[in-house]
């Protein structure tokens, strides 16, 4: 039985990956996941604001060191050259890497195109095998256009590009207007790989302490159709590979992932609260069913179930989208219930 997968350029021996997650905040945990058959791993990400964080901790130790001990400046390094990076991100890729034989795929997170992108570089001098971009962006502001937002996905991603040789995926989020233009923009720009959805965490309001309560909560099976769709939509519309994220829990989520055209599919939340040891269950799974049904590999059936061949998807969709509601039966336990 063959389960490797392909995703931008790397070949996996199957078509699961740890999503960015605490998993990977230790070298310990990545091998975890290794041994218990993580095809690859996303790293947690490394924040634009860690990173700006550490120039002005640096600039603030720069200046003091001018003013107090100007004459020793003759010993310290040529300030071009000087790595002021969050360099235990970079030591722990590093380590992965010696103490791992899976793809480890770099993580950064931000939104803005100057200064910290550089530390793509880091990431891949570490011996990272891919970077994956999260741009997590709310965009507020009345002022600001849904292409202005699009255009700053592209810039951050365009930066990057041009820093690095690895592959590059981006993380995207599911409001844009178009999302498979949007996508295609991506992958014209350089994203080897588009990875669906982003979650945004929602935070909920306290009405009797009057205040925002930040909440991270895992996520829930039923997640999975929104990525599932958009991925069954672009698969072959879109010059990219495509992951997804966001609902991924059991062996049957991998197969819908599989069939909708993604390449690989991303756990964090199920691994998190189950143990990575889940992924060797999951792969089990996975093996018992593709046996019971014939399959020969992974990627035979990748797309099967796609929106490859549906001349007007926009069509196709809204006919779903009737044939759904007119299911419906009028009974208040919604015991009959049904598609189709
Ligand atoms: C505790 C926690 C930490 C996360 N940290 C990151 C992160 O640093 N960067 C990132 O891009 N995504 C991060 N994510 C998002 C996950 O990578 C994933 O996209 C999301 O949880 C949806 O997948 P799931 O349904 O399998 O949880 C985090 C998720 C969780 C639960």
């Amino acid at each position: 039985m063959d389960l490797t997968t392909t995703y931008m350029g790397l070949t996996l021996k199957n078509p699961i990956v740890p999503s960015s997650s605490p998993i990977s905040h230790t070298v310990e945990g990545i091998k975890r996941a290794e041994d218990a058959g993580a095809a690859a791993i996303v790293m947690y990400s490394l924040f634009e604001e860690q990173i700006t964080m550490e120039e002005i901790q640096l600039d603030h130790g720069l200046s003091y060191f001018t003013e107090a001990f100007a004459e020793a400046l003759d010993f310290f390094p040529d300030m071009g050259a000087y790595n002021i990076g969050p360099d235990s991100y970079f030591e722990l890729i590093r380590r992965a890497k010696e103490a791992t034989d899976i793809p480890i795929i770099g993580s950064l997170n931000g939104i803005t195109d100057s200064g910290w992108t550089t530390y793509a570089r880091n990431i891949e001098q570490a011996g990272a095998d891919a970077l994956e971009l999260n741009v997590y962006y709310i965009p507020t502001s009345p002022q600001m256009t849904g292409r202005e937002v699009e255009q700053l996905y592209l810039d951050i991603l365009t930066e990057i590009r041009a820093t690095v040789a690895i592959p590059v995926a981006m993380k995207l989020n599911p409001f844009f207007s178009a999302p498979v233009y949007t996508a295609n923009q991506m992958a014209e720009a350089g994203a080897d790989a588009l990875v669906l959805f982003n979650r945004f965490y929602q935070p909920d309001l306290d009405v009797e302490e009057l205040h925002v309560v930040p909440q991270l909560t895992l996520s829930h099976p039923y997640e999975l159709h929104l990525p599932l769709r958009w991925v069954a939509i672009m698969y072959g519309r879109v010059q990219a590979d495509l992951a997804i994220t966001t609902g991924v829990h059991n062996a049957i989520d991998v197969l819908k992932c599989m069939m909708a055209g993604a390449k690989v599919s991303m756990m964090a939340s199920e691994l998190l609260r189950s143990g990575v040891g889940t992924i060797r269950r999951i792969l089990d799974d996975l093996l018992l069913w593709m046996e019971e049904r014939e399959y020969e590999s992974i990627q035979q059936m990748q797309g099967s179930l796609s929106q490859q061949h549906a001349a007007n998807p926009d069509k196709f969709e809204r006919a779903i989208y009737r044939k759904v509601l007119s299911s419906w039966s009028d009974d208040p336990a919604g015991q009959n219930f049904q598609f189709g």
